[in-house]
């Protein structure tokens, strides 16, 4: 990656089941970053789960919530990167606020490797349950192509992952 200026936080993109919160404390643990994952804070500020937050409000108070979380994390908050949940992008608003006040990584991972992953996490993803997952991709794959970064990741490991993604987005 050439030298950049470009010191905005970096949010990390991608499907459920990318990895972005994996990654996030990765990168937190071995290279002293300081991050958010923006599900884990609504958990946090809301106390309750992601599911239960929809199942009690539904989808566009969650949504409204995000951007709302977004904002506050962007007006308090000194930190080097923001794990986004796999749907963020897709709400206008919340898309326009990242687009201009992040640098933005997609992780890409193929269609058939997140259906073996999401597999048994229905229970904690509760689109999952109603909607398929190939056709929420196709939805999402043009907000994702939108990032300013694209790393296919399949077939790295975690390790790997974080220190290419340190070496690539954190070494001025
Ligand atoms: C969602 C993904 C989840 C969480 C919520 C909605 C989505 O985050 O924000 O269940 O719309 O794809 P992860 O991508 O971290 O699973």
């Amino acid at each position: 990656m050439p030298f950049s200026t470009d010191r905005r936080p970096l949010a990390l993109i991608g499907f459920m089941g990318a990895g972005k919160t994996t990654l996030l404390q990765e990168l937190s643990r071995h290279w002293d970053l300081t991050g958010i994952d923006l599900d884990h804070y609504i958990e946090q500020k809301q106390g309750l789960s992601i599911a239960k937050l929809v199942e009690k409000e539904g989808w566009e108070y969650f949504r409204n919530l995000e951007y709302i979380s977004l904002q506050e994390i962007l007006n308090f908050q000194n930190i080097d990167m923001l794990a986004l949940g796999g749907g963020t992008l897709q709400h206008t608003p919340s898309r326009k606020l990242v687009m201009k006040n992040f640098r933005t990584l997609y992780l890409d991972v193929s269609l058939n490797t997140l259906e073996k992953r999401l597999k048994d996490s229905h229970a904690s993803r509760p689109l999952l349950r109603t909607q398929s997952l190939e056709k929420l991709y196709q939805e999402r794959y043009p907000f994702y192509q939108k990032c300013q970064f694209h790393k296919n990741i399949e077939g790295l490991t975690m390790a790997q992952l974080s220190e290419n993604v340190y070496h690539d987005y954190f070494e001025y």
